[in-house]
């Protein structure tokens, strides 16, 4: 892949300070080598949706077998997690999940979601306040892989707990996720702690299928970043010159997802144009698989102590108790 820049179309209006971030992350993404797209960028309306489709995959068994763990072992967690519990869920999404720690908790204290989209938030918290009418809500919309603070008001609390479910840290290189959990950390004092969903390494197989699904749903929300630089950046590029793959790298323990580059072709963005030739591969995602050794590493560099974990039978994923290190 090669930066050809030459007179390329300007890009159009940025409109928005997000737009104008997309198109920064877009630019310094395809002039690396191999070219990178942030995978946060998955999700806009149709990507979100997409997800949606994902979590229903007879393959993709993370978010099955995570709400299957919350279920049984419910009851378990929320007595670990005690009374009056604060819960804190960055990246709270359509906040499907969280329903299932708050019917276990006893009298918890108030739930505060951390999304980037106010709009996607506010629409997605309508069940919740159905189902639990009497429960505080403080929503803050901020990016959660940036600094953010808790807001003004929020209800007193015995404990703190930050919900981090799906394995979104797989999403982040061991160091980046150390950083990350280590921001959570600095939002929590001596008495929280976070509950913590992660994807276990396992038959490399099983793997590749959840991300490689027989009914090209992967493929479709892999190809849609694509079409978001088309519709929000004016991008000129054609979808169909790229093939969605997603690869098991062992050593590094992670899933790849790929975007492959079918024949010479060109991306013209932002002002400037960038070649690919057959097989060049934009990299959009990583998804870790972590070992309990390995998880426990991250987690000590964030200045956490695992303490506690429940799984379900095939031992595929872990949902993790981590405390702030006690030295
Ligand atoms: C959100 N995240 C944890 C998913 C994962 O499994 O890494 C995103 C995903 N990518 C492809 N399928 C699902």
């Amino acid at each position: 892949m090669r930066d050809d820049t030459q007179d390329q179309p300007a890009a159009p209006d940025s409109g928005t300070d997000s737009t104008q971030r997309f198109l920064d992350d877009v630019l310094d993404g395809l002039a690396r080598s191999p070219a990178q797209l942030w995978p946060k960028y998955f999700y806009d309306e149709a990507g979100s949706q997409l997800f949606d489709r994902i979590c229903e995959l007879p393959e993709y068994y993370p978010t099955r077998t995570e709400m299957a763990i919350l279920e049984r072992s419910g009851p378990a967690l929320g007595e670990r997690l005690g009374p009056r519990v604060l819960l804190i869920e960055p990246g709270s999404g359509s906040s499907a999940k969280v329903g299932l720690v708050l019917q276990h908790l006893q009298s918890p204290a108030g739930y505060v979601p951390v999304e980037i989209s106010g709009e996607h938030m506010h629409a997605s918290l309508g069940p919740l306040r159905e189902q639990f009418p009497a429960l505080p809500v403080h929503p803050v919309c901020a990016d959660f892989t940036q600094p953010f603070s808790l807001p003004e008001g929020i209800p007193e609390h015995r404990s703190a707990v930050i919900f981090f479910p799906g394995s979104t840290i797989g999403n982040f290189p061991p160091e980046e996720a150390a950083r990350l959990l280590g921001r959570f950390r600095g939002l929590l004092d001596t008495h929280g702690g976070l509950l913590l969903g992660v994807d276990r390494r396992k038959d490399a197989e099983i793997l590749k299928a959840a991300y490689n699904d027989a009914a090209g749903v992967t493929a479709e929300f892999n190809l849609n970043l694509l079409r978001r630089m088309q519709r929000e950046l004016g991008a000129k590029l054609d979808p169909k010159g790229f093939r969605h793959q997603a690869v098991w790298n062992d050593a590094e323990s992670r899933i790849e997802m790929h975007l492959v580059s079918q024949g010479r072709q060109h991306i013209a963005v932002g002002g400037r144009s960038f070649q690919f030739d057959p097989d060049d591969r934009i990299v959009t995602e990583y998804s870790y698989k972590y070992s309990d050794g390995g998880i426990r590493d991250v987690a000590a560099r964030a200045g956490f102590d695992v303490t506690d974990g429940w799984t379900d039978e095939r031992r595929w994923f872990n949902v993790l108790y981590l405390t702030p290190s006690t030295v």
